[in-house]
């Protein structure tokens, strides 16, 4: 197995309150216990209610907490309801999902995914940056035009690579128990690794993970794909036992 520094990214989504802290100290029981067994970073991304709570009451040393999304905005200002990177930062978080497929069906356009990630990168907070192609685009045999469109039109030369981690989340997979089939999502990932280094024109390799109903089951099924960094996990994240055996199992 190879000692490549291995990401677990959870996504709880609308989940959780202060009892579910219970799901985070597991796993970061676990962070703790198998820490010099494999090079792997694990991240929580809770909703904006718990980030701070978790990061005191449980001084998490072995699992990072990450936001879900934010509002562009770089400073305070009037916009009701909304939580910008600054606040979200001071909070507690390091990561950041930004771009998700549910905030993009709910009108997020490429152009507010790009003010977000500007504000997240300005507080140094990592983005991880979701692209995916539907169901009928795929079948419309769009994938890669979609793909080229969501990175291109969003991600620009003056990024700082090393705090964006690419997704790949096929929005048919997500939550679906459908996952794509090995050797598609093999030239996937390096379609989107590719499209990315000539929209930053960079040499370097981003990181990418992979997405959308991962579980303990399949997850044996993504570890034979060097070029995935990581997985971004959304349901199995929300059950401990689970997310432990996700990443138990991908080092079998
Ligand atoms: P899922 O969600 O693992 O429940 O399919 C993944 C995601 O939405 O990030």
């Amino acid at each position: 197995m190879t000692n490549k520094l291995k990401y677990f990214i959870g996504n709880w989504k609308m989940f959780g309150d202060f009892g579910s802290f219970n799901i985070i100290h597991k796993i970061n029981q676990f962070g703790y216990k198998s820490r010099k067994l494999n090079k792997k970073k694990i991240v929580l991304c809770v909703p904006n209610t718990l980030i701070h709570f978790f990061k005191k009451k449980l001084r998490l040393k072995h699992i990072s907490l990450g936001a879900q999304n934010c509002h562009p905005h770089k400073s305070y200002g009037p916009f009701t309801g909304s939580v910008n990177a600054l606040m979200l930062k001071k909070a507690g978080a390091e990561y950041i999902i930004l771009g998700h497929s549910e905030n993009r069906l709910e009108g997020e356009t490429n152009q507010i995914i790009k003010k977000k990630i500007i504000s997240a990168l300005d507080k140094k907070l990592n983005v991880i940056f979701c692209v995916g192609e539907t169901h009928k685009e795929k079948i419309k045999g769009r994938t890669f035009s979609i793909l080229r469109k969501q990175i291109r039109s969003t991600l620009e030369k003056k990024f700082n690579i090393n705090k964006i981690i690419l997704a790949y989340e096929p929005v048919w997979s997500i939550g679906t128990n459908r996952i794509p089939k090995i050797n598609e999502l093999i030239n996937t990932i390096k379609f989107i690794k590719n499209e990315f280094k000539k929209t930053l024109k960079i040499k370097k390799i981003p990181k990418i993970l992979y997405g959308g109903s991962v579980n303990p089951k399949n997850i044996r099924l993504f570890s034979s794909i060097r070029d995935i960094d990581g997985f971004l996990i959304g349901g199995a994240s929300q059950s401990s036992k689970k997310f432990i055996d996700i990443i138990k199992n991908y080092y079998k």
